[in-house]
């Protein structure tokens, strides 16, 4: 494939093989070895954030903080998001009650939530999709009014900020995939932000089989745990960060200058970003016309090496596996016209330009 749809960055080989003798010198590979703790400092304080927690996938993350909380009964959440955040409130037996989406932003909007949505639910589960914040202020004052607790999948919002600070400091708990495709990555891994210290300290419990610090099993845990292998790859590319955010944002202002006629002439859009926030070039989404088009557009791509992704389809409200509840025609209506392009940060700007030219021959040639 010439242009894949995502390509992981890695760290040099050296820097990589220096963390793996030092893992073979103190023969500890996982159980919160020296990697871990050194990985999960370094992102704390990358953070500026106080209770963060390293775990084995971001799935994981959204489990363990669902079960940290206490999330029983029915949470909002929205149908525009990757299976896993209604796979695992289902996980925790929570229903997800899909609300619909804002078209633009593509993020939760809760002012379409019903009072009586709200009041049945013990949680809001927002998504920042592609890295966009969530409007952050309407879903605190909802959660105020209704009491509920906020979890935001973070998933994609790897250095996105709001005003200038991370958006992981908003909710009660932020989860962060870690996995080799995101922007930022340990290979497979997953990271939870804690607001209070004591769900944090629950966290730490169950995502070691529940035990305190005699090994009783005091709560019902589960093996959650990143290995030292992966700390060391989190370690190794903690120093790319700098070059990866700006190369990334390089990029997207790239696919914008070049798709920009197709825009103009209305053949595709873009995601509204959050006012305050900044792009922060985890992925590249275009909105086609219809799902037809979309279909075509995406053979044509590959034929010439291009690799493009639904990303998400189906809406999660169609499924039936995540109970169907909700009415959301605007998710809907986005998860059959979404595209994402090929975004990786090994990917050139002559990459870039390449790949718009065949997208827009594709669209003025598709129906
Ligand atoms: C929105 C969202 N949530 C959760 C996950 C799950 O993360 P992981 O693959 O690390 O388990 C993903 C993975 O892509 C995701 O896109």
């Amino acid at each position: 494939m010439k242009y894949p749809i995502v390509k992981p960055f890695l760290p040099s080989i050296d820097a990589y093989k220096a963390q793996i003798d030092g893992i073979f010198e103190r023969c500890w590979l996982t159980n919160n070895g020296q990697c871990l703790q050194e990985f999960e400092r370094q992102l704390a304080s990358y953070f500026g954030v106080k209770h963060l927690l390293l775990v084995a996938n971001g799935t994981l993350a959204l489990q363990v903080a669902f079960a940290a909380l206490n999330i029983k009964g029915k949470a909002i959440t929205t149908p525009f998001t990757f299976a896993a955040t209604a796979s695992a409130l289902k996980f925790a037996c929570v229903e997800p009650e899909f609300v619909d989406i804002d078209p633009e932003t593509y993020n939760l909007d809760l002012n379409k939530a019903t009072a009586e949505q709200l009041s049945e639910a013990s949680a809001i589960v927002g998504v920042h999709v592609f890295g966009n914040p969530c409007d952050v202020e309407v879903i605190d004052r909802k959660a105020k009014e209704y009491d509920l607790k906020v979890i935001y999948d973070a998933a994609h919002a790897f250095a996105s900020n709001i005003s200038g600070n991370t958006v992981l400091e908003h909710g009660d708990v932020a989860t962060l995939s870690l996995h080799a495709t995101k922007l930022f990555h340990s290979v497979e891994g997953g990271a939870i932000i804690f607001k209070h210290e004591s769900d944090y300290l629950k966290a730490k419990q169950l995502i070691n089989f529940g035990f305190n610090s005699d090994f009783y099993p005091e709560l019902v845990g589960i093996n959650a745990k990143m290995s030292e292998m992966h700390a060391a790859m989190g370690l190794c590319l903690l120093e790319y960060l700098p070059f990866i955010t700006r190369k990334r944002c390089e990029l997207i202002g790239h696919y914008q200058k070049c798709l920009s006629r197709p825009l103009n002439q209305g053949l595709l859009s873009f995601q509204t970003w959050h006012s305050k926030g900044n792009n922060n070039g985890a992925y590249m989404p275009v909105v086609l016309k219809s799902e037809q088009q979309l279909l075509q557009v995406q053979a044509k791509l590959l034929e010439q090496g291009i690799q493009t992704r639904r990303y998400f389809y189906p809406s999660l409200s169609t499924v039936p596996a995540y109970g169907m509840q909700g009415s959301t025609p605007h998710g809907n209506e986005l998860s059959l016209r979404i595209l994402c392009l090929p975004m990786f940060t090994d990917l050139t700007l002559e990459g870039v330009e390449q790949i718009c030219s065949s997208l827009i021959s594709a669209l003025e040639s598709s129906c």
